[in-house]
């Protein structure tokens, strides 16, 4: 019998990342959820395993090199392995570029941006150690190809996602590590709740085919089917999962 997969997830508690968890431990992956939010990564936990599944909780804040280095020790420690990073935890802030707060603008590189790089090079760099071949999946956004008001430090962020999933993917590939983007679209998620706030939901869904918001739960599957070895072609590849969000006007 072959070893069961361990799949590490970055904002596990909530949203997409729980969604995911949830779809990983379905298909039985040993599932590692971390996350800022130890209440809410707890429940995850404790629903993957009520439904037969196995998960760990792990506190992690992503910006921090330290925690996410031994967030990776730990998946480790306890499964034996890692084969997958789900870069994925991620905030928002709206806010006109004129009026920003500079410690929010950072708040979102740090998450985004840096969080993104610190799980690439962890997870990365543990992988190569013990001999995986394993999948990096990053979470990126339509918002890192698309402008949109009041989401500076956002695009900046994504931007950047994208092409350091590029460029990690061209320098892993010689571990048969893959590097890969998801950009979702609108996603119904409590990270939109400030546009919820502002009356802008309606115009978020004219922009998705079929006007609605996508399920975090779809997402998940986009995610789920990058990291089979059936996705070996996908690599520094940026795969859309926003029905349509970036492909009409
Ligand atoms: P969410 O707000 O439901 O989940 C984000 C999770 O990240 C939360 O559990 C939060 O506690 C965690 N988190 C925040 N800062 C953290 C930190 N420093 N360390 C560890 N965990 C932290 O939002 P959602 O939608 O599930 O977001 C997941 C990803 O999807 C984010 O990267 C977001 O930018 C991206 N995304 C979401 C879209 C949407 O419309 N919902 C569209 C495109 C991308």
């Amino acid at each position: 019998m072959t070893e069961k997969r361990v799949a590490v997830i970055t904002g596990g508690a909530s949203g997409i990342g729980k969604e995911t968890a949830f779809k990983f431990a379905s298909k039985g992956d040993r599932v590692v959820v971390a996350d800022f939010n130890e209440q809410l990564g707890e429940e995850t936990v404790a629903q993957i395993i009520a439904d037969g599944g196995e998960a760990i909780f792990v506190q992690t804040d992503v910006s921090n090199y330290e925690d996410v280095e031994s967030l990776v020790q730990k998946s480790v420690d306890t499964y034996g392995r890692i084969d997958v990073m789900f870069n994925n935890a991620g905030i928002g802030r709206l806010t006109p570029v004129l009026d920003q707060d500079m410690k929010d603008y950072h708040a979102v590189i740090n998450v985004n941006q840096h969080g993104v790089a610190h799980g690439i090079i962890a997870a990365g760099k543990k992988m190569r150690e013990l001999g995986i071949k394993g999948v990096i999946i990053n979470t990126a956004s339509v918002f890192g190809f698309l402008a949109s008001p009041a989401t500076f430090a956002y695009h900046a962020s994504k931007g950047a996602v994208i092409m350091m999933t590029k460029s990690a993917a061209l320098e892993l590939s010689v571990y048969g590590i893959r590097v890969v983007a998801v950009a979702p679209g609108a996603v119904d998620t409590p990270i939109i709740q400030g546009y919820k706030d502002k009356g802008m939901i309606d115009d978020m869904k004219s922009k998705v085919m079929g006007n609605k918001l996508t399920q975090p739960e779809q997402v998940a599957d986009t995610v789920y089917l990058l990291s089979l070895p059936e996705a070996s072609a996908i690599n520094g590849s940026v795969v859309m999962a926003d029905e349509g969000f970036a492909s009409f006007k």
